[in-house]
C-alpha cells in the first residue's frame, strides 16, 4: 500500500554537498518527497526525537552530531515506502551496508551514517509529527 516515511539527511551528507544526490537515490528507489526542510538542529530536537536510545553509550556523541551542522527532514511518500526507504539506506553501520546503498556509497562511519529513516510505520507517523504540520506535506 502507499504509506509515507520520515528521512533526515544528517550533517555528514549537507556538509559535503551531498543533499542532491541523496535524494536522487531515495527518488530512484520510488520514493517521492513530498515534504522537505532544511534545519540547523536544536540539542532539545535531537534530544527528544531520539528519545528511545537515551540509555544508549552513543546517545551523547549522537545528539552532539546531530546538531554540529545543517540536516533535511524530509517526508517520503511510495509502495512500501518505510521497507523501500530502508533498502535504499542499507545497514546502519557502513561496513556492513549492501552495494548500491546510500550508506555503503556515502556513509562515514556508523555514526556519521549520512542518512536516518524510520523503522516502521507506527514510528514513521510519530516522528513525521515531530517535524511536520499536515499542511507542510503535499502529496
Ligand atoms: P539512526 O538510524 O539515525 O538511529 C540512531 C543513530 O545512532 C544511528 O542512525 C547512528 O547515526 C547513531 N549511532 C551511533 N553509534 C551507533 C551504534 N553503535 N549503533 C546504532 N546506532 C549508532
Amino acid at each position: 500500500a502507499t504509506e509515507r516515511t520520515f528521512s533526515i539527511i544528517k550533517p555528514d551528507a549537507t556538509r559535503r554537498n551531498l543533499t542532491g544526490k541523496v535524494t536522487a537515490k531515495l527518488e530512484e528507489a520510488g520514493l517521492r518527497v513530498v515534504a522537505s526542510r532544511r534545519i540547523r538542529m536544536t540539542r532539545e530536537q535531537a534530544e527528544g526525537f531520539y528519545g528511545v536510545h537515551r540509555e544508549r553509550p552513543f546517545f551523547n556523541d549522537l545528539v552532539a552530531f546531530m546538531t554540529s551542522g545543517p540536516v533535511v527532514v524530509q517526508v517520503l511518500e511510495g509502495e512500501d515506502a518505510v521497507a523501500r526507504n530502508r533498502e535504499v539506506m542499507g545497514a546502519t553501520n557502513p561496513a556492513q551496508a549492501d552495494e548500491g546503498t546510500i550508506r555503503k556509497e556515502f556513509a562515514e562511519s556508523i555514526e556519521a551514517n549520512s542518512v536516518h529513516g524510520s523503522d516502521s510505520p507506527e514510528n514513521a507517523k510519530i516522528e513525521i509529527d515531530f517535524f511536520f504540520k499536515p499542511e507542510e506535506i503535499v502529496g
